[in-house]
């Protein structure tokens, strides 16, 4: 990887299945990294590996639960008060629920994870990424092509989404007609709607915003999937899938490969850029997404 030595790296999901394998490759090639986890003990093991592996760049753990708003307000001002500039923003952090959970703020809880945290760490970072002249990278989901959680043949389907569903964030994926499937589809499409709001901004400032879908990898959050009569077989599923590090490669690609320099507003299925479906493309819904977005982290 590109030696990044006097970068700062900033990666959410930090303890999870591709964030310790992010935050590991990050600092194996010099950067700062500031790992933003839940609890820290989680981290703990993640930099003793690094030290291990001789890893030049630092580690520092910031927790916070990302689902509050006030989780994402302190992981935010935690981060820009030890650092002036980010050169690298990861939001990796994601959950899929297989019920309908509200939180503290009265928004679903997919909408809270999947896309306010990435949005409101992009959003209130806004200073510090400018400065670094950031590349943001949004981990999202293939999901947002095809929110069909078993792909038979036919045509995919999108997540729906329209400007009117958006004008309130607390109003996105109501318990009638609930699936968690597609309400996790729809909030990573939120997510790359507003990074294309959000490229366009923080693009006059050298910013780029992308989004990738890592492939399917054997992580808690797909163990978190399997039906409960399947759990005895979980290690079949998790052998048909990536590792963490192959699926962690796509997001640290997109962080870090100077073949990319510049690359913005891009959707990316591992390696490959990928068109999305035309509902990603309406900058009228991307700027729609954006104000709600902004709004919310405002007021609430
Ligand atoms: N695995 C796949 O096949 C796949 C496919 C497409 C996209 N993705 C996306 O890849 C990203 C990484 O997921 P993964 O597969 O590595 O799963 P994972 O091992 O379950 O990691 C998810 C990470 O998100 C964190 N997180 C969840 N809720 C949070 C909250 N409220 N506040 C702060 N952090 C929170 C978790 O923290 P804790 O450790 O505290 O729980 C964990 O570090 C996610 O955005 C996911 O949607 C995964």
């Amino acid at each position: 990887m590109t030696a990044l030595d006097g970068t700062t790296a900033v990666v959410t999901g930090a303890s999870g299945g591709m964030g310790r394998v992010i935050v590991a490759e990050l600092a194996r090639a010099g950067a700062l990294v500031v790992a933003v986890a839940r609890r820290s003990e989680r981290i703990d093991a993640v930099r003793a590996e690094a030290a291990r592996a001789g890893a030049p760049g630092t580690i520092e753990v910031v927790t916070g639960d990302l689902a509050s708003l006030a989780g994402l307000h302190r992981v935010a001002e935690a981060v820009s008060a030890r650092h002036a500039e980010v050169h690298v923003l990861v939001n990796n952090a994601g959950a899929h629920y297989a019920d309908r959970r509200v939180t503290v703020d009265g928004l679903e809880a997919h909408v809270a994870v999947d896309h306010l945290a990435a949005f409101g760490m992009t959003r209130l970072l806004d200073a510090p990424l400018r400065r670094g002249s950031a590349r943001v990278v949004d981990v999202v989901s293939d999901s947002v092509r095809d929110a069909r959680q078993v792909r038979f043949p036919g045509p995919a389907r999108p997540p729906r989404v329209t400007a009117q569903d958006v004008a309130d964030l607390r109003r996105v994926n109501p318990a009638d007609g609930f699936v968690p499937f597609e309400a996790y589809a729809r909030a990573k499409l939120l997510t790359v709607l507003a990074g294309r709001a959000a490229a366009r901004r923080l693009g006059t400032d050298g910013v780029t915003v992308n989004a990738v879908h890592p492939g399917l990898v054997a992580t808690e959050l797909v163990d978190g999937m399997v039906p409960a009569g399947l759990r005895p077989f979980r290690w079949l599923v998790r052998a048909a899938l990536l590792t963490p590090a192959e699926g962690a490669a796509a997001a640290l690609r997109l962080a870090t490969d100077p073949l990319l320099d510049g690359a913005t507003g891009q959707y990316h299925v591992r390696d490959r850029e990928t068109p999305l479906p035309a509902v990603a493309d309406d900058v009228d819904l991307q700027e729609a997404v954006y104000r709600a977005g902004d709004t919310f982290l405002r007021d609430g």
